[in-house]
């Protein structure tokens, strides 16, 4: 990027996503935003990553979910974001939650995985630090003839080293299995051009009392193979979540790499239950419990890439690992970078200051 003075973003504008709007609206209109595009200064060839095959300008991303299509992932890469995900898709087109779909949360500093609720706030704290919310959204999905056209055209806006990866999740119907679907889900992103596909694991297993698909080595086994199989030569990434203890998370960890995963990306957002002010559930009955993200799950983030970073080396799995969860500063890319994560990536800090990865290129110019 330029030398030129970045301006303050956070409060003083409004974030890219508009969360007082319906997914559909902010899928037709946005993103918001209106502001100057900073030059970017890509680096020399030489001090490009590999990434999974690909040569990639920087170690920075936009973890799945912010990305609606391909004019956020338009902008995404323009504003300096190499490793963009294409929005979890499904095999046919779903509607997803209705409003609302993010709400403030007041977590008080950061999340403390013994705290059983978190309250719902009307306004984003002062500090982007402490900013968190909740997110639930149900993965809507638009149908594959949109898909097909929209994947290809975020392709091809992707400058050299740049790479869009694509999310994908199966879905319950009665046509076929639930891991069928997933696959039909994963081959619809390869007919589209995916370079690099991410199965989303941090999602309910078929029989939702045995928790998320992540959790299970047997099931990250089986479905990881099967879609490793089906996308072939695609490498698959898997999104997972937290893990109740490390030797679970090893015995998943394991589980991936022989079922051919090439790399794993967590965390996923971070699940409490969320109360209004009256202690009834914020987003109503049916959602009782909603996923966390923002500035105040990074250390359960760091945590997790500490871990996995130690588990990889340890059993020699020779996983890749993205570093999602609470980055909302420019150096906090690095505090992952640095505990083991070869990628970072940030959500919600995108969302409420898309020129994150602007101020941190610039720095790396700096030094
Ligand atoms: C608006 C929004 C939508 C999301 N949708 C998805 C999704 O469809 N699939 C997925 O794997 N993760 C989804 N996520 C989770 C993010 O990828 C990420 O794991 C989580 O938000 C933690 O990162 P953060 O603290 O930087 O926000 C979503 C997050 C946000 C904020």
């Amino acid at each position: 990027m330029s030398s030129k003075k970045l301006p303050n973003w956070y409060l003083q504008h409004p974030p890219i996503y508009d969360i007082s709007k319906s997914y559909a609206k902010n899928a037709a209109e946005g993103p918001y935003f209106s502001e100057e595009i900073p030059e970017r200064v890509f680096p020399d060839e030489s001090e490009w990553i590999d990434f999974l095959g690909y040569s990639v300008a920087s170690p920075i991303g936009v973890p799945a979910g912010p990305l609606l299509n391909s004019k956020f992932i338009d902008l995404a890469l323009q504003l300096g974001y190499d490793l963009p995900v294409y929005k979890t898709i499904r095999s046919s087109a779903h509607p997803g939650h209705s409003l609302p779909n993010m709400i403030y949360v007041d977590s008080g500093g950061q999340i403390n995985l013994k705290q059983e609720r978190v309250f719902a706030r009307s306004e984003p704290p002062l500090s982007i630090e402490n900013l968190a919310l909740t997110n639930s959204f149900g993965m809507p999905s638009k149908d594959p003839e949109f898909l097909m056209q929209d994947i290809e055209r975020a392709n091809r806006l992707a400058k050299k080293g740049q790479v869009v990866i694509v999310s994908v999740v199966g879905s319950h119907s009665q046509e076929r299995s639930f891991y069928d679907d997933f696959i039909e889900a994963a081959l619809l992103a390869k007919r589209s051009g995916a370079k690099i596909i991410e199965a989303n694991f941090s999602c309910p297993n078929v029989d939702k009392k045995r928790g998320s698909l992540y959790t299970d080595p047997e099931v990250v086994y089986e479905l990881g193979h099967l879609l490793s199989r089906a996308i072939h030569p695609i490498p698959l990434i898997i999104k997972v979540g937290l893990f109740k203890n490390e030797e679970q998370m090893r015995d998943v960890f394991i589980s991936a790499a022989n079922a051919k995963i090439k790399a794993i990306s967590g965390l996923n957002s971070v699940s409490m239950q969320v109360v209004d002010e009256k202690g009834g559930p914020a987003l109503g009955i049916e959602r009782p419990t909603s996923g966390i993200c923002g500035g105040t799950i990074r250390n359960c983030a760091l945590d997790f890439i500490k871990k996995a970073f130690k588990i990889n080396n340890e059993e020699k799995l020779g996983l890749t690992l993205i570093g999602v969860g609470g980055i909302t500063q420019p150096d906090h890319f690095d505090q992952f970078l640095d505990m083991g994560a070869d990628v970072a990536m940030s959500a919600t800090g995108m969302m409420w200051d898309p020129y994150l990865a602007a101020r941190y290129h610039q720095q790396k110019v700096l030094v």
